[in-house]
C-alpha cells in the first residue's frame, strides 16, 4: 500500500520524504489556503520534494475551464497529478487528460457508482472520502470495500486512494481491504509508528544497557 501525505506544508513533506516512506502528496484548495502560499509555486516546490505523484486540484467548474487550468498545472513538473471533482464535467476532463497521458486523481467520491464512473473515465486514482462519510453517520470503510470488489470484478486499474483519513484505524482497515493508496495528514502518518509499549520497552532496554557501562564503538 502506498502512503501519500495530505498537506501543502512543504516542511512536513520534506520531513516525511526524508524517511523514504513517502510515496506521494495530495493537496486540495483548502490545504493551499491553509499554507498561505501561491498555488503554482507551492505545487512546483512539492513536486521537487518527491518523485511520487503530487495531486493539484483545478477549481474551474466546467470542462473547458478544467482543461485550461490543467494545462497550466501539468506543465509544472512530470509528477503532477491533476485533481478533478467527481462531476460530469470532471469525468469528461478526466477521460481527455488520461487519454493524453496525464495522471488524474478524481476527488470528492462518496459512492461506489461514482467510483465506477471514474474508472470508466480512466482515472489514475479515485479518492473516496472516508472521514466525511463517517461524519454523516455511515461507515466510510464500507465504501472502500464496495469499490475494491467492483474494481476487482472488472480488472479496473484505477487505484483506490483512501482520502479524508482521520485516524490510524482508517489506515489499518484500508490495508485489510487492499486499498492501493492512503492519504493522511502528517500527524496521522507519524502516529503510526507510535506505541506506548515500544516507548516503555526502549526505556527499559536503555536503562539496562547503561548498567553494563559499555558503548558500541
Ligand atoms: C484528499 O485528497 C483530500 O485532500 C483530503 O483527504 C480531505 O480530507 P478532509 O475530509 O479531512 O478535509
Amino acid at each position: 500500500m502506498k502512503f501519500f501525505v495530505d498537506t501543502a506544508d512543504t516542511k512536513e513533506i520534506a520531513d516525511l520524504a526524508d524517511t523514504g516512506l513517502l510515496d506521494g502528496v495530495t493537496t486540495n484548495p483548502s490545504l493551499i489556503a491553509k499554507s498561505g502560499r501561491n498555488f503554482l509555486e507551492v505545487v512546483k516546490e512539492i513536486c521537487a520534494l518527491t518523485d511520487g505523484p503530487v495531486s493539484a486540484e483545478v477549481v474551474a467548474p466546467d470542462f473547458d475551464g478544467m482543461l485550461r487550468e490543467a494545462e497550466i498545472v501539468r506543465k509544472l513538473a512530470p509528477n503532477v497529478c491533476v485533481k478533478l471533482p467527481l462531476t460530469m464535467d470532471g469525468l469528461k476532463a478526466c477521460k481527455r487528460l488520461t487519454n493524453e497521458g496525464t495522471m488524474v486523481n478524481v476527488t470528492l467520491c462518496f459512492s461506489a457508482n461514482q467510483a465506477l464512473l471514474a474508472a470508466k473515465a480512466g482515472a489514475t486514482f479515485i479518492s473516496p472520502f472516508v472521514g466525511r462519510h463517517d461524519d454523516t453517520g455511515q461507515d466510510g470503510m464500507d465504501l472502500i470495500e464496495d469499490i475494491r470488489l467492483i474494481y476487482d470484478n472488472y480488472d479496473f486499474t484505477t487505484q483506490i486512494l483512501v482520502a479524508s483519513i482521520r485516524h490510524p484505524i482508517h489506515i489499518l482497515q484500508s490495508a485489510r481491504i487492499g486499498a492501493d493508496v492512503i492519504t493522511a495528514p502528517p500527524a496521522v502518518l507519524k502516529g503510526l509508528a507510535k506505541h506506548p509499549l515500544t516507548d516503555k520497552g526502549l526505556e527499559l532496554f536503555l536503562a539496562d544497557w547503561a548498567k553494563t557501562g559499555q558503548t558500541i564503538a
